[in-house]
């Protein structure tokens, strides 16, 4: 992979730099910044090397057009209390607003061009419009630094196309993230365990399918793990449940006896009369769901197991919380997993836009992980064994 330093002096240079500031919002407040703080060290090389930076990036799923919810002002404006220095947001992508911007910029300054998703040509599956777009951003740069980790699963032109248009090389983030992920996923000290969560199944059907040949064990928790239940033939009330993959979760755990890889579920459920912070909550047996509750996190014998599965692993990913940790009373699997993988001598990775940011707003300290990843979809991606063209770009 080309890294920054294949681009040779980057004195006078104007930088165009894809990050993913795809950052939570809660209005216009960032309720998690750690995408924004990721971006940091590759800007401040860039501009310690004598260079221009201008940040290109998206927010949100916006519709091709502009929409005022999905500006970038929140993480322009918290970027550049970061760095410590103006981030001059361009008002567009690549009109007017835009082309003054990047055009006055001067060596050690910072700009930044509107959500690329208010263009419907960066989404594309026309070639042909992705790399028209991809020329109008390259015709701001001399070079280009592909850096949102969180991105690089997607053939998108500010990803995909522009690195085939201008000198590219991968950001430290990037090089950090696939160095990380990497050691995880091809050749893993065990044993290997992963820690799978989040809502559906469907998401993470790939994942689970590759899983099933590397590692060791899969413990299974959040919403997905009632689907899991449910094709061992349990009750599970009204708690999530995709019933269309029944069939395909009753072949996971028949191929996992095949291979000899554990599968661990949960044995308790925290279960609830309604989907509230103060909802009533009981805990109950896992093929004990009562019919009118819903399941909203793994019980305390649970967090108990999967927490024992986690100490001796030499490798631990986790990916998904294991309950709704938004809310008090249901947090306590995702913080019992979170406290076993910091305790675990092994080597901890949190993949997932989700679970990192669990891990933050939870109050654990980042520096008893591994590493913790910026990338949601991406890192899934890699886990599952897939090439990411925004990487595949940035080959030698
Ligand atoms: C993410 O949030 O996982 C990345 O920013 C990618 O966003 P996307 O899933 O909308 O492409
Ligand atoms: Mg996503």
């Amino acid at each position: 992979m080309k890294t920054i330093d294949s681009l040779g002096d980057l004195t006078g240079k104007k930088v165009l730099v894809r990050s993913d500031l795809n950052v939570p919002l809660d209005g216009t407040t960032i309720t998690d910044d750690g995408r924004v703080r990721a971006s940091v060290p590759t800007i401040q090389k860039l501009l310690g090397a004598g260079a221009a930076v201008i940040v290109t990036a998206h927010l949100g799923r916006p519709k091709g057009a502009p929409e005022d919810k999905y500006s970038l002002a929140p993480a322009a404006a918290r970027l550049a209390e970061l760095l410590g220095q103006p981030v001059t947001l361009a008002e567009d992508l690549v009109g007017e607003s835009a082309n003054a911007v990047t055009a006055a910029l001067e060596p050690g300054q910072v700009a930044m061009l509107e959500n690329v998703r208010f263009d419907a040509r960066e989404t594309s599956k026309v070639d042909e419009e992705r790399q028209a777009l991809a020329a109008e951003l390259a015709a701001f740069a001399d070079v280009f630094v592909s850096d949102g980790f969180g991105v690089v699963h997607r053939k998108q032109a500010s990803v995909y196309d522009v690195a085939q248009i201008l000198p590219a090389a991968a950001g430290t983030l990037v090089e950090k993230e696939v160095v990380s992920l990497s050691k995880a996923v091809t050749d893993p000290a065990r044993p290997y365990a992963v820690v799978l969560g989040g809502s559906k199944v469907s998401d993470k059907l790939g994942v689970i399918a590759n899983l099933l040949t590397k590692a060791d064990r899969l413990l299974i928790g959040g919403g997905m793990v009632f689907t899991f239940l449910a094709a061992k033939g349990y009750e599970v009330g009204s708690s999530l449940l995709e019933q269309d993959q029944i069939d395909t979760v009753k072949g996971y755990l028949a191929t996992a006896e095949a291979n000899g890889v554990e599968i661990v579920l949960p044995t308790d459920i925290v279960a609830a009369d309604r989907f509230a912070a103060d909802a009533d909550a009981v805990v109950v047996a896992a093929d004990a769901i009562p019919a009118d509750r819903m399941g909203l996190d793994i019980g305390p014998d649970s967090a108990a197991l999967f927490a024992s599965k986690i100490a001796d692993a030499k490798t631990i990913v986790w990916n998904g919380p294991m309950g709704v940790f938004e809310m008090e009373a249901f947090a306590n699997g995702t913080k019992a997993v979170a406290q076993a993988m910091i305790d675990s001598e092994g080597f901890s990775v949190v993949g997932g836009g989700d679970s990192a940011a669990a891990v933050r707003l939870l109050g654990f300290d980042e520096a008893g992980f591994g590493h913790i990843s910026t990338g949601g979809g991406a890192s899934l991606e890699l886990l599952e064994g897939k090439v990411l063209p925004g990487l595949a770009v940035l080959e030698g």
